[in-house]
């Protein structure tokens, strides 16, 4: 089964074919961090503005990429229609329609979070590190620039919600503190960079909630960026040069260890009380070295078999918006009418059970 997978929900525009949910036929992704570079952030009205002029060449090249010609041999349709920025969404669903009402394919809407989740099952190049099998439960931890959720997968698209961020997401901090940092945009990258050249033992910063227990699956990464701040200011009264690079590697080491000490402590902690067979660990903040590094070794000593995807589909791209639309099986194609579609700016992950 062959799927054209659009994906608008934030700020890349991105189309991909995809087989039988698992083999990347095409995956484009028209980025828009220089764009939004200037704002520190996403420009919600940009982002749309941009998808808008991107979308028709993306498709173009994701049909011609897979040696397609036109929509031809396409089985169907997919589209994330949320969660993500309501104008940006409206991009990528309306195009999905166009195409949809002109070709006859079915078009299945997909939730961008299950995508993150499916990244991993795709196969990069026969990536040995892809699901390949069906080993539920699987414990999955969601970290992105908007989530940070941890879920239990009993079977495919057969979701349970454990926990999650009880104030910013994981990415989100990691944005907000290479901003405090001045490291620049996206921050994710620029703190793991800034890092690399620290001690993240010179800071000690609070992990939250690492030992809560009525919050044991849950998060709370605005209590950290705070205490980065607060770690930036006691600096500066004290006569220090914050923006010395040897010290901003130093916060940046000790606010990236604080973080992923916490996401891979309760990513093993919901994994051993929910008796997971296997971890999966998906979105923008998976591509993160030294989160990638410490789950490795975690799960290695626990004897659980870990999943991340490789980095080009940790962050936003239209393959995992196809492996989803074919694995989550959650309505019939020939039940879906397609020209309805709308777009949920807050759409949460459908729980089963
Ligand atoms: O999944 P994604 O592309 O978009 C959302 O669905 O949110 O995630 C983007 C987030 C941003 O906050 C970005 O800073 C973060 O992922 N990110 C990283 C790294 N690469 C991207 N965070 C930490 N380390 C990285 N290497
Ligand atoms: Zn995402």
């Amino acid at each position: 089964m062959r799927i054209l997978a659009i994906e608008t929900s934030c700020d890349e525009t991105a189309a991909a074919v995809i087989e039988d949910g698992r083999y990347i036929r095409s995956n484009v992704v028209a980025t828009q961090i220089e764009l939004h570079r200037r704002f520190g952030g996403v420009f919600p009205e940009v982002a749309s503005r941009q998808h808008v002029l991107a979308i028709y060449p993306v498709l173009e090249q994701a049909l011609a990429e897979a040696g397609l010609n036109g929509v031809e041999g396409l089985d169907a349709l997919a589209v994330t229609v949320g969660p993500g920025l309501a104008g940006s969404l409206l991009v990528g669903v309306n195009a999905a329609k166009g195409l949809s009402f002109a070709s006859g394919l079915p078009l299945l809407p997909v939730n961008h979070l299950e995508g993150h989740i499916y990244s991993n099952w795709l196969d990069a190049n026969g990536t040995e590190t892809a699901m390949a099998g069906d080993h539920f439960p699987v414990l999955v931890l969601i970290v992105s620039g908007g989530h940070t959720e941890l879920v239990l997968m009993t079977g495919h698209g057969r979701y349970r919600r454990l926990g999650g961020t009880l104030d910013d997401a994981a990415g989100e901090a990691f944005d907000k503190v290479a901003r405090l940092l001045k490291l620049g945009y996206p921050g994710g990258p620029a703190v793991q960079e800034a890092a690399l050249a620290g001690d993240p033992t010179h800071f000690t910063l609070p992990r939250p909630l690492l030992h809560n227990r009525s919050h044991r699956f849950d998060f709370s990464f605005s209590g950290l960026k705070t205490a980065a701040l607060n770690l930036v200011r006691d600096l500066e009264r004290q006569g220090e040069d914050v923006d010395d690079p040897a010290l901003v590697a130093d916060i940046a080491a000790g606010f990236q260890a604080a973080a992923v000490d916490v996401l891979v402590a309760k990513t093993a902690a919901a994994a051993q009380s929910y008796g997971a067979q296997r971890v999966c660990i998906c979105g923008g903040v998976s591509a993160n070295q030294a989160l990638r590094d410490a789950a490795g070794r975690r799960f290695r000593d626990l004897g659980l078999p870990l999943h991340i995807p490789p980095l080009f589909l940790c962050t936003d791209n239209a393959a995992m918006i196809g492996a989803a639309a074919y694995y989550s099986g959650r309505q019939r194609a020939d039940e879906i009418d397609g020209l309805a579609l709308d777009v949920y700016a807050n759409l949460a992950l459908p729980e089963s059970e």
